[in-house]
């Protein structure tokens, strides 16, 4: 699979990790940066990776700051986009099979390297079930047109 990563100047060394083990799995790994530890601002690419898998450069996406939330949010604001801060694979697991979430995001001072490991493979693993769940997504994303 295709997959996006962004991540703020907190989240260098987990995100190393992540692709180095994106990529072990076989994935392709697009990486939006930031790529110093330099101060930046995490909308920036929450934004980037979000446009990227509307555009269909990237299948999913995957954000990490440094709680996960701040660049979720911003992704979140891209039309078309949901994007789920998940702590844990149980979570990770449920919001691609019932929210067919197309961003998994966490945080960099959250979760370690070996549960953020286990919470990507859930989410890249799993597939959207449909049914009364496709029902409910379409619901959320109406919202976005009554605005
Ligand atoms: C940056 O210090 C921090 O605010 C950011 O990484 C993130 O946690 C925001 O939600």
């Amino acid at each position: 699979m295709k997959i996006g990563i962004g991540n703020d100047h907190s989240a260098l060394e987990l995100k190393r990790e992540v692709v180095e083990h994106l990529k072990a799995q076989g994935h392709e790994v697009v990486d939006y940066g930031t790529y110093t530890s330099e101060s930046c601002n995490y909308p920036e690419y929450g934004e980037k990776v979000a446009r990227a898998i509307v555009a269909g450069e990237v299948e999913r996406g995957v954000l990490i700051c440094g709680t996960g939330v701040g660049i979720s949010l911003a992704a979140n604001k891209v039309k078309g986009i949901r994007a789920a801060v998940c702590s844990e694979p149980y979570t990770a697991r449920m919001v691609r099979k019932h929210n067919d979430a197309q961003i998994i995001a966490f945080g960099a001072r959250v979760v370690g390297a070996e549960l953020a490991k286990m919470i990507v493979d859930e989410f890249m693993n799993t597939e959207f079930e449909g049914g009364r769940h496709q029902t409910r997504v379409n619901m959320i994303m109406e919202i976005e047109n009554r605005d």
